[in-house]
């Protein structure tokens, strides 16, 4: 079995002063957003699959996956899919967010993961596309072998299938419209030797993808979720958080998270989504064994037990030791 655990670079979650300098249609209900430093300054450096997290002039803080250039260090941009039930993110930037407005941002964050590979299977769903299409063009420029299955509700709905049309020998398009659903089991039933499957998309679809690929080695399918599964609600077992930089221990009752617990007790951690989606709250353990309930390591991360998301994570035993 191939070792994936990739060692993957803490970035930075201190805040950047950014201008929005552009705004796209890409798709019908798709605007994507340009972002540049307030200063006009080159702007930390990415991989594909990352996401920043934007800080709205409302004081709304949302994660987008960054769909540019790795190389262009001058700008960001992000794809915004205007949602039905918005919390109000993608609503905002759709009705009130125009370019000249100053904006903060969180980030780039990589939760992905994405790596080198001998070939890939690249599948999205939806505004999924826009985690996918920087590895896209990373596989392009390295020169190996990819594919890319690509649904959406209609052929209008999907963004950026302009930049994927020179490539189109690689991509499989299907609008359910026109096309139906997305053949998954033919995509999944033979792992290719050295092929490693990206995925993003809506939790239908990567339920589907886990489901349709539980026969290839974990180690090579590494998958983004928008949302939170749905976790066992109900109480917890209490557990003893050691913080080893901050020497305090701290009691975190069943019914609150170790996370708000360590925040409560002055212990200086960060959060942002809540929810075991984003990666902001990554706290490295130094003992103890962590119940992962997060939606963002790969089983062979959770095996290697050396970190958590103490937003949503547990322990399995009485006590943890964490590097907080
Ligand atoms: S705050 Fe987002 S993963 Fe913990």
């Amino acid at each position: 079995m191939r070792q994936v655990a990739p060692a993957r670079p803490r970035t930075r979650t201190d805040e950047l002063a950014m201008v929005v300098r552009q705004l796209r249609w890409e798709a019908v209900g798709v605007v994507s957003v340009e972002l540049a430093a307030a200063d006009g300054g080159d702007l930390p450096p990415w991989r594909p699959g990352a996401h920043i997290e934007l800080v709205l002039p409302t004081g709304i803080a949302r994660q987008y996956s960054l769909c540019g250039s790795v190389a262009d260090r001058s700008r960001y941009r992000v794809g915004v899919l205007r949602e039905r039930g918005s919390r109000g993110g993608s609503e905002y930037v759709h009705a009130f967010l125009r370019p000249g407005q100053p904006v903060r941002v969180r980030g780039p964050r990589d939760n992905f993961g994405f790596r080198p590979e001998p070939a890939y299977l690249f599948i999205a769903g939806g505004i999924g596309i826009t985690p996918i299409l920087p590895m896209v063009r990373e596989a392009v420029r390295r020169g190996v072998p990819w594919r890319l299955a690509y649904g959406g509700r209609t052929a209008a709905s999907m963004a950026f299938l302009d930049e994927l049309a020179p490539h189109r020998a690689h991509v499989w398009r299907y609008p359910k419209d026109e096309a139906g659903r997305m053949p998954l089991d033919d995509w999944l039933a033979r792992p290719r030797p050295g092929t490693a499957l990206y995925a993003c998309g809506p939790e239908s679809l990567l339920t589907a993808i886990e489901e349709g690929s539980a026969h290839w080695d974990p180690g090579t399918v590494r998958m983004e979720r928008f949302a939170a599964r749905p976790r066992p609600a109900g109480p917890r077992s209490e557990v003893e958080v050691v913080c080893a930089r901050s020497k305090a221990t701290v009691t975190v009752p069943g019914d609150r998270s170790i996370l708000s617990a360590l925040e409560a007790a002055g212990v200086p951690v960060v959060g942002s989504c809540r929810e075991g989606v984003c990666g902001t709250c990554e706290t490295r353990v130094l003992d103890g064994e962590p119940e992962h309930l997060d939606d963002i390591l790969s089983a062979d991360e959770r095996a290697a037990g050396d970190r958590m998301y103490p937003c949503v994570s547990r322990a399995r035993g009485r006590r943890l030791v964490l590097d907080v």
